[in-house]
């Protein structure tokens, strides 16, 4: 069999300041800890609720919970970390050693409804440079086209990490024996798709040119389109954008009428700007309603939610058109 590349080769391969490589190994070996829980599920006690509502307002799930202990436990126990900051939790976490040099915020498990389902599900990780060993929250407020690196790991079929450090997108599957070796060497999202992924329960709630897009592809061939369109909705942001990673498509996230003052469900810093800069770096566009690019938005708070459209390029563009 021929001999595969690991992360810690790859990394080492993209000459990254050394306090970066040790970031990105501390998230991926976190990410593994993880899917050992996640894998284990009711055998060892991980599913169901915590009966605790996080900053969200959403009741926090174990694995949660669990999660966001392994990432943020390993993530400060790493010497070039300089604090975290979690969907989870209320507010920053400075790491306590003076020689970080990286922020690092995630989502711990994206897609909990999957959880007790078995369903796929994955941990999202930004980081940014730190301004200060001593970070505040103010510190992590900047916009996604100042993340150093980005990366997810979706706990599906196959275990799977994916990263950017701003040198095109590259996949790694996690072998029997625990190593990240990589299988997808420059992943590319193709500019045109037939397929969109929404949760079409909302229909009713978007605005009118959410509504004329998907209209135009639910007609398909007979329609403005001229071609017939799939749909897939995993539930879990993470595999909705691998699944796109991997074979183009869009995915949207909208604002709708209901909350007319919430911009959107998804979070800016821990799912929005990840994803978009791995998005645009396999060659796709990551916006908030087909033009505003996610990655130039000012953030304002951290548990900040926007609107998300992204994917196959000429696909967005006609997002922006309806
Ligand atoms: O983090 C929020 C999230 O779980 C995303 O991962 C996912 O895309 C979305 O919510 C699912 O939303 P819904 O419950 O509307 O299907």
């Amino acid at each position: 069999m021929t001999a595969r590349t690991d992360l810690a080769a790859h990394l080492a391969s993209l000459a990254l300041p050394q306090a970066l490589s040790q970031t990105l190994t501390a998230a991926a070996a976190a990410c593994v800890e993880i899917r050992k829980i996640v894998s284990g599920g009711a055998l060892v006690g991980a599913l169901g609720a915590s009966g605790v509502v996080n900053v969200q307002d959403e009741e926090q799930k174990k694995l949660d919970v669990i999660s966001n202990d392994v990432l943020t436990d390993m993530l400060l126990a790493c010497p070039a970390v300089a604090g975290v900051a979690s969907e989870e939790m209320d507010t920053v976490q400075p790491a306590t050693n003076p020689t970080g040099e990286y922020l690092v915020l995630f989502d711990p498990l994206d897609g909990s409804s999957n959880i007790d389902i078995n369903a796929p599900v994955g941990t999202i990780v930004s980081v940014l440079k730190a301004p200060s060993a001593t970070p505040t929250e103010a510190d992590f407020l900047q916009s996604g086209r100042h993340q150093v690196a980005a990366l997810y790991a979706v706990y599906g079929g196959q275990t799977m990490l994916v990263l950017t450090t701003g040198q095109g997108v590259a996949g790694f599957t996690l072998s029997h024996d625990g190593q990240w070796l990589m299988t997808h060497e420059r992943i590319t999202v193709p500019a045109d798709t037939k397929e969109f992924a929404i949760n079409m329960s909302n229909q009713r709630h978007w605005a009118e040119s959410v509504q004329r897009y998907i209209d135009g592809c639910l007609q398909g061939a007979d329609g403005p389109r001229g071609k017939n369109f799939n749909m897939r909705w995993v539930a879990a942001m993470v595999a909705d954008v691998h699944r796109i990673l991997m074979r183009g498509g869009v995915f949207l996230y909208p604002w709708d009428k209901r909350e007319p003052n919430k911009p959107g469900k998804l979070r800016l810093m821990y799912e929005g700007n990840p994803m978009a800069f791995l998005i645009e770096q396999a060659g796709g566009k990551a916006t908030t309603d087909g033009k505003q690019a996610i990655l130039d938005v000012t953030p304002t708070e951290l548990h900040q939610r926007i609107p998300v459209a992204l994917g196959s390029a000429n696909e967005v563009d006609q997002i922006a058109a309806a």
